[in-house]
């Protein structure tokens, strides 16, 4: 055995070599590199980490400040200075927040505020979709599995039911004692693009938890500097200020450069500051991000901040109308930019407020084929692929600085792309003779079937759902509540036949008269029910 060759190394390269076996990405750092064709992919929303406004800004701070590099500290020993308070005195008059606490990275700030401000007699009650730093930094938190609730993503019912279970199982800890509920949710969740329904969480948690004793956290990192009055994000687009009771705002997406900052309460600050060991234990800011963040705030607060955000909405409009239309022609299992479990209520919320994502996914079972032809057009693209997200994508985001003749390009070769693997598909076969599953519930059956590999799929949950449509009478079926109730009735019936090995994945249970989707019900009104695959694969 060489040196470099040890028990140690041998054991994590088995793990690889698994993961890669049971078809989930072995991922690498050798590329995409920043590529000289326009940017259809980075978080760099308003196009300001390129912008010569901001690197004059800084050039001329730079030239005249005493110091630039490292901060040689920690914020609790060498590596404070008076322009890290001032920094954060001034994002918390911008945000309207009474206090700020700057982090190294988004990350790190959510790290920072789950692993210290939750105590041990806390519940947490938090979207499905949260970013998994938020997770991470519960984990090290004090609160325990039990005290955990997770809510469908952006269900206020499920949010409503959630809390009403912790506040009736914890009722003594919470409304009789000292204890809070943490709520953990994003503004915008950034692989979807979808917005939250803040205003009816933060309603309904006013009128379920006794005053006093919420605390509701919003992650800003994809509504930053895009959102709101001067860029002041969602929760200032909605006037909850006040009613919120810490945000996190990213500085490395829509600002431009990196690094976050924790709006919240002076007294969660000061126990953040001798608390939190991600904070106080880590190597400050250089200095020169300090006036990095400056000048970038002096852009987005200023009409230049504007001017960008108007361009970036007029963009993305016409970009989502012109891929919409392009890729209509193509069967959900080549490309598609509606998504099976579409959420009607994010989608109706933004076209009320006139919000215009600018995160558009290319959902497609071939994501990583198209990422492939994308990046050999000179394109920066990469898929997202499951364990990240349940239905694979090309994760498109439009920039301020993106031209209509930029998207009119992209657009095209997304399409050269799609009706070649159409052609493809086709002359193999594959996409004719389907069965009448997917006549009935066409971009559910084909996202799940062609999306997941036999082996990959070992993990998924997913959801089963029996819709009303299905059934000959619909007075015998609004008698069945759940997913059980219909499938027995369905089956009893003779109505329910098994498939197996369809599209080359074996599928059980999937019949004319079932359907099953990743993530929410494709109906509303079906009845549904969230299951490991595993369990079905073993049952049968
Ligand atoms: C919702 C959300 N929160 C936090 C982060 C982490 O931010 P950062 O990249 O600054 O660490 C991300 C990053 O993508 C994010 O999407």
């Amino acid at each position: 055995m060489s040196a470099q060759e040890t028990a140690l190394t041998k054991c994590l390269d088995n793990i690889l070599t698994r993961r890669k076996q049971s078809g989930l990405p072995l991922l690498a750092i050798d590329g995409p590199f920043v590529s000289p064709t326009p940017d259809f992919f980075s978080n760099d929303y308003l196009s300001l980490s390129t912008s010569p406004l901001l690197r004059e800004r800084f050039l001329s701070k730079a030239l005249s400040v005493p110091r630039l590099f490292g901060s040689t500290g920690t914020r609790l020993a060498t590596g404070n200075s008076e322009g890290y308070r001032a920094l954060e005195e001034r994002l918390a008059h911008f945000f309207q927040s009474p206090d700020a606490l700057l982090c190294t990275s988004g990350c790190v700030a959510n790290e920072v505020f789950w692993s210290t401000v939750p105590q041990p007699g806390d519940v947490l009650i938090f979207d499905q979709l949260v970013h998994s730093s938020i997770r991470e930094g519960v984990r090290l938190s004090h609160i325990p599995k039990d005290k955990q609730y997770k809510f469908r993503h952006n269900s206020v019912t499920a949010f409503k039911q959630c809390l009403e279970d912790a506040l009736k199982k914890y009722h003594a800890q919470i409304v009789q004692g000292s204890g809070t509920v943490f709520v953990a949710i994003e503004s915008v969740y950034s692989m979807d693009g979808d917005f939250s329904p803040l205003e009816d969480i933060v309603r309904t948690v006013e009128e379920l938890v006794p005053k006093g004793h919420a605390h509701i956290c919003v992650d800003e990192a994809h509504s930053s500097g895009i959102f709101g009055p001067d860029g002041r994000g969602y929760v200032a687009l909605l006037g909850l200020k006040g009613r919120i009771h810490t945000m996190m705002h990213t500085l490395g997406k829509a600002w431009g450069h990196r690094g976050a900052v924790l709006l919240t309460s002076p007294t969660v600050h000061k126990y953040l500051v001798n608390y939190a060991k991600a904070f106080g234990y880590t190597t400050a800011m250089a200095h020169m991000d300090v006036h990095v963040i400056n000048s970038c705030l002096d852009i987005i607060s200023g009409p230049k901040g504007q001017e960008l955000r108007n361009k970036l909405s007029h963009i993305v409009q016409y970009a989502q109308t012109h891929l919409g239309n392009a890729l209509r022609p193509f069967p959900a299992q080549i490309i598609t930019l509606t998504p099976a479990d579409l959420d009607r209520a994010a989608a109706q919320r933004s076209a009320e407020l006139k919000l215009y994502s600018p995160v558009i996914p290319l959902l497609s079972p071939h994501a990583v084929e198209l990422s492939h032809y994308l990046i050999d057009c000179g394109y920066n693209a990469s898929a997202v692929t499951y364990p990240v997200v349940k239905v694979s994508r090309v994760r498109v985001i439009v920039h301020a600085g993106n031209t209509q003749a930029e998207v009119d390009r992209f657009v095209e070769k997304v399409v050269e792309w799609a009706t070649t693997k159409n052609q493809t598909l086709n002359q193999e076969g594959k996409l004719v003779g389907r069965p009448s599953l997917i006549t009935i519930m066409p971009r559910i059956a084909q996202t799940m079937i062609l999306e997941y590999s036999p082996s990959a799929y070992a993990n998924v949950e997913c959801n089963l759902a029996i819709s009303p449509l299905l059934f000959p009478d619909p007075m015998v079926c609004k008698k069945l509540p759940t997913y059980r109730d219909r499938l027995t009735y369905l089956e009893n019936h003779e109505y329910g036949q098994p498939r197996y090995n369809y599209g080359g994945i074996l599928i059980r249970r999937f019949t004319p008269i079932t359907c099953c989707h990743v993530g929410q019900p494709p109906d509303r009104d079906g009845a549904s029910e969230y299951c490991d695959l595993r369990e079905i694969c073993s049952a049968h």
